[in-house]
């Protein structure tokens, strides 16, 4: 029987029963903590005392100061101290600027809407990790005009299998300006900004009112010079983080976030006059680094739900036929899912749809639930407890509800990833082997069928294939390489989960 061709009852009685049978309870608090200790292994830079994963050590400190942009460099030097910091994306060592703001804005999403669920300590954790992306940020746009979107060759870095500690390959800086537009690492640069004004509002109001101002030049410059980045950039940033969908969706999601953050009418208006021109309604059922558009909609509906925005209904109902096309055994029900019950999208690493996609059942849920709606689906309608029971249903595969009985978390449960495609994991710790290891030096221990000997704690893994099968082998990397925008939104999902438990 395909749990797809059910009608929304019988899906609720099964979801209900799965919950209620589950072999074990997850420990939903545990998994919040090392959801947000993965990002310590990401950290690029000069690492703090604190730093609680402690076989990574400093690394790219010199990052922004390579010979190319020597002229830029010395008035950023001067303004900024270079281009250090930052995260990796995913197992490489490359500062990839797109995927690192969306990272920023979901891990501040996450914050915002469930920060109140993650107990002092994971929400201070929480905000540590956000911080340690907008200080970097704040580098990247420290002068006007311009922002850095990115540091290193990732040909050159995907060459060689080393340690970021030992990183000598190319460190490239890459920036786009008024000559070279990018309205969509722009715009999500300054979608993330603002989204961490509101993290940091009441918690540290001048670095919030840094933030803002600076979210709000970004957006100024993103929208005035129009333009994808990969079309100046395309052998830097593509195939990795090409621009493959547009920039228009950027725009709006930019201007959502400020108009959150700043409450100034100019963003109010913008996103009026734009929802048409910029496609708001278009792609609907994606939500990742390139495509923002359900992230958009969700968004904005929360106002027109708590009845302070029915100008912005139409947001509403392109967030509805979102949900919609999510929900198995509704009519226009268009996204798929694995035999185990795993949302699955072509691509590679899929976990990221998984993770986003199930943020925004669960954030949507929310403001549903506080407004008593429910979202009409053709001839049925879906309750808020349904959006949050696929949600809880994808949390749960991930941290090991599924036909291998394995969690997609490092360090989670008893049967985890060994072998995870991650170059600082997967090759010894300076500790225990301080001398330089040589780009091709590593292959061998990227070759090896051992586990890895350090321990990723946290990382969520691209995931297992359409039919729930997983390789655990260090090639496959679209199954087996973690990125910061699996983790991000999953960190708001634990802490709802472990809050409101099963
Ligand atoms: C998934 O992986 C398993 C094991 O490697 C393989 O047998 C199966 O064909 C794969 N399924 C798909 C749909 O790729």
């Amino acid at each position: 029987m395909s749990l797809l061709r059910l009608a929304l009852p019988t899906l609720i009685v099964l979801l209900h029963l799965s919950s209620v049978n589950a072999a074990r309870r997850h420990d939903y608090g545990d998994a919040l903590r090392k959801s947000i200790l993965f990002f310590e292994g990401q950290r690029s830079g000069n690492l703090p005392p604190d730093q609680r994963l402690k076989w990574r050590r400093d690394s790219a400190l010199r990052d922004g100061s390579t010979a190319g942009v020597l002229k830029v460099t010395v008035r950023l030097a001067v303004i900024t101290g270079g281009l250090d910091g930052g995260y990796y994306d995913a197992g490489d060592n490359v500062k990839f600027g797109f995927p690192m703001a969306f990272t920023t804005t979901m891990l501040s999403w996450s914050i915002i809407d469930f920060g109140k669920n993650m107990g002092g300590v994971e929400a201070n954790n929480a905000v540590a990790a956000v911080r340690w992306a907008t200080d970097y940020l704040l580098k990247a746009t420290a002068v006007p005009g311009t922002v850095f979107v990115q540091v290193g060759d990732a040909l050159s870095d995907h060459g060689c299998w080393e340690r970021p500690e030992d990183m000598d390959t190319l460190r490239t800086v890459y920036k786009i300006d008024q000559n070279h537009p990018g309205s969509d690492v722009a715009g999500e640069t300054a979608a993330a900004l603002a989204a961490a004004s509101i993290v940091f509002r009441s918690r540290d109001p001048r670095y919030s009112s840094l933030l803002l101002s600076r979210a709000i030049s970004v957006f100024e410059f993103a929208d005035k010079h129009r333009g994808a980045y990969s079309s100046s950039l395309r052998k830097a940033v593509c195939p990795f983080y090409c621009d493959f969908n547009g920039y228009q969706d950027e725009l709006l999601w930019g201007a959502a976030w400020l108009h959150k953050a700043s409450r100034r009418r100019e963003y109010r208006e913008y996103i009026v006059k734009n929802e048409v021109v910029l496609h708001a309604g278009d792609t609907i059922n994606e939500f990742g680094w390139d495509n923002k558009h359900a992230g958009i909609n969700v968004l904005i509906s929360k106002e027109v739900l708590m009845g302070k925005a029915d100008y912005l209904k139409s947001f509403q109902n392109n967030a509805d036929s979102f949900i919609c096309s999510l929900l198995p055994g509704v009519s226009n029900s268009q996204v798929q899912y694995s035999p185990g019950g795993l949302i699955f999208k072509t691509g590679g690493s899929n976990m990221q749809h998984v993770t986003s996609l199930s943020f925004l059942l669960l954030a949507y849920s929310n403001y549903l639930s506080h407004a008593n709606k429910v979202v009409p689906c053709g001839g049925k309608s879906a309750t808020s407890t349904q959006l949050r029971l696929l949600a809880k249903r994808q949390v749960d595969y991930i941290l090991g509800d599924n036909p291998l009985r394995m969690s997609y978390m490092v360090g989670y449960g008893p049967r985890y990833p060994m072998r995870i495609h991650h170059r600082g994991s997967s090759l010894p710790s300076i500790t225990a082997h301080p001398g330089h290891i040589q780009c091709k030096e590593g292959t061998r221990f990227y070759l090896s069928p051992n586990p890895n000997p350090n321990v990723l704690v946290g990382a969520v893994v691209g995931g297992p294939n359409r039919s729930d099968a997983f390789p655990d082998s260090r090639p496959f990397f679209q199954e087996s390489e973690p990125t910061t925008y699996i983790n991000a939104p999953l960190v708001g999902l634990l802490a709802y989960f472990w809050a409101h438990g099963a």
